[in-house]
């Protein structure tokens, strides 16, 4: 079976795809290499002991897109490819809307003009917004995220729902990602942030190998146990797991049309503290911190009901919070410039 993945050179796009060769699926990878370096697949197929074919591309292009349709014949798209950073999306909000939204839209015509149905998303847990109450549940409205990112997913998950009226034959599936970290347990493939780390462990991370003086930790002041934020961590491993067990899901189930949206996550909210503390404990590093004040957008607390995942698509992120410290730290001691190490 030929997989088209889209973002494949990124974080969860480079992990996932060394899930799929290992899996005996065949992987040609789209990517404009905007955010990552063709780097991480050379290490993937040496990993794997496999190859991958490589397209350089935009989503947003849509003769390249059609030429790699009649080129491979594709079977099913995960679609990794989107600009990522919360912040830079309330500043250039417009080039998030034409990269995820119209390059999404885009994705989606040349898959039906060559009469490809199988699609997974790469959603986030930020759909639920700020309404919702945790944990998260897949029966929940769509919620209003505060960033022009957040929103750029929800107009996706909701173009999909209209397609599977319009498309009687689509099958999609939406994967809520919680917060992915950690890198492969060898060290060989990590997440390679350009610039300063928005994310917390790329950031503690940082601060571990020497790159950084100190972490700020955005609140204390929180309604939680003790004052900072709880997010639902998931090593990323598992999650590229979770695409494997969608992409079997969608195989097994010939009938299905529409789209399913599915939580990834562990289901247990993890403090910004307690993450402090966890990476301690698994590296032996000292990781100096001082409180800040809280970042604009952050919500106190949110973790998934990861249920409907564990029971339809037999997945379980089943690695525990001091492997996500390990491997995190592996990989940033053995690359301490990333992949330009
Ligand atoms: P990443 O930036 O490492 O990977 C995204 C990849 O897409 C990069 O390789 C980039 O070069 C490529 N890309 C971007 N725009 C493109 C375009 N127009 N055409 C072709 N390629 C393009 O990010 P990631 O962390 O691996 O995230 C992957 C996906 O998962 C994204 O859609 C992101 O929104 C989503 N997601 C990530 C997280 C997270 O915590 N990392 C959480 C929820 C959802
Ligand atoms: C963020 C995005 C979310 C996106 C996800 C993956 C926001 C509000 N949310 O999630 O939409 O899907 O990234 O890209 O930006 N923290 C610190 N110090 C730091 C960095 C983070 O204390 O230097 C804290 C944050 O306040 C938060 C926690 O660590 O409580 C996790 O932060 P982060 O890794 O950025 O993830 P989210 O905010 O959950």
């Amino acid at each position: 079976m030929k997989v088209l993945v889209t973002g494949g050179a990124g974080y969860i796009g480079s992990h996932t795809v060394l899930s799929l060769l290992e899996n005996n699926y065949d992987v040609i990878v789209y990517d404009n290499l905007v955010n990552s370096s063709v780097e991480s697949l050379d290490r993937v197929e040496k990993l794997a002991g496999k190859s991958v074919e490589f397209v350089e591309g935009d989503i947003c292009d849509k003769a390249a897109l059609s030429h790699v349709f009649k080129k491979f014949k594709i079977d099913a798209v995960i679609h990794f490819a989107a600009l990522k950073a919360v912040g830079e999306s309330a500043q250039i909000p417009l080039s998030y809307y034409q990269n995820n939204v119209h390059g999404s839209v885009c994705l989606l015509e040349v898959m039906q003009e060559n009469d490809v149905h199988n699609f997974i998303f790469s959603s986030s847990a930020t759909v639920y917004g700020e309404e919702n109450e945790v944990p998260y549940v897949e029966t929940m409205k769509l919620g209003t995220p505060s960033s022009p990112y957040g929103a750029s997913k929800v107009m996706v998950e909701r173009i999909l729902a209209d397609m599977t009226v319009s498309n009687g034959r689509f099958r999609g599936v939406s994967l809520r990602y919680f917060n992915p970290i950690g890198a492969h347990e060898s060290g060989g493939i990590g997440e390679d942030p350009t610039g300063i780390p928005n994310n917390l462990l790329p950031y503690v991370a940082q601060v571990a190998v020497g790159k950084r003086d100190k972490l700020s930790i955005f609140g204390d002041d929180y309604p939680t146990k003790d004052g900072s934020c709880e997010r639902d961590y998931l090593h990323v491993m598992d999650l590229a797991q979770g695409h494997v067990a969608a992409l079997n899901w969608l195989n097994c189930n010939d009938e299905f049309r529409g789209v399913e949206a599915f939580n990834l996550g562990t289901g247990n909210g993890i403090s910004v503290f307690s993450i402090v503390k966890a990476f301690e404990k698994a590296t032996n590093k000292i990781i100096p911190f001082e409180v800040s004040p809280r970042r604009a957008g952050d919500l106190p607390a949110f973790w998934a009901n990861a249920n409907k995942a564990n029971k339809e698509l037999n997945w379980q992120a089943s690695r525990s919070l001091e492997q996500m410290m390990e491997d995190t730290w592996r990989w940033q001691s053995n690359n301490p410039d990333g992949y330009l190490t």
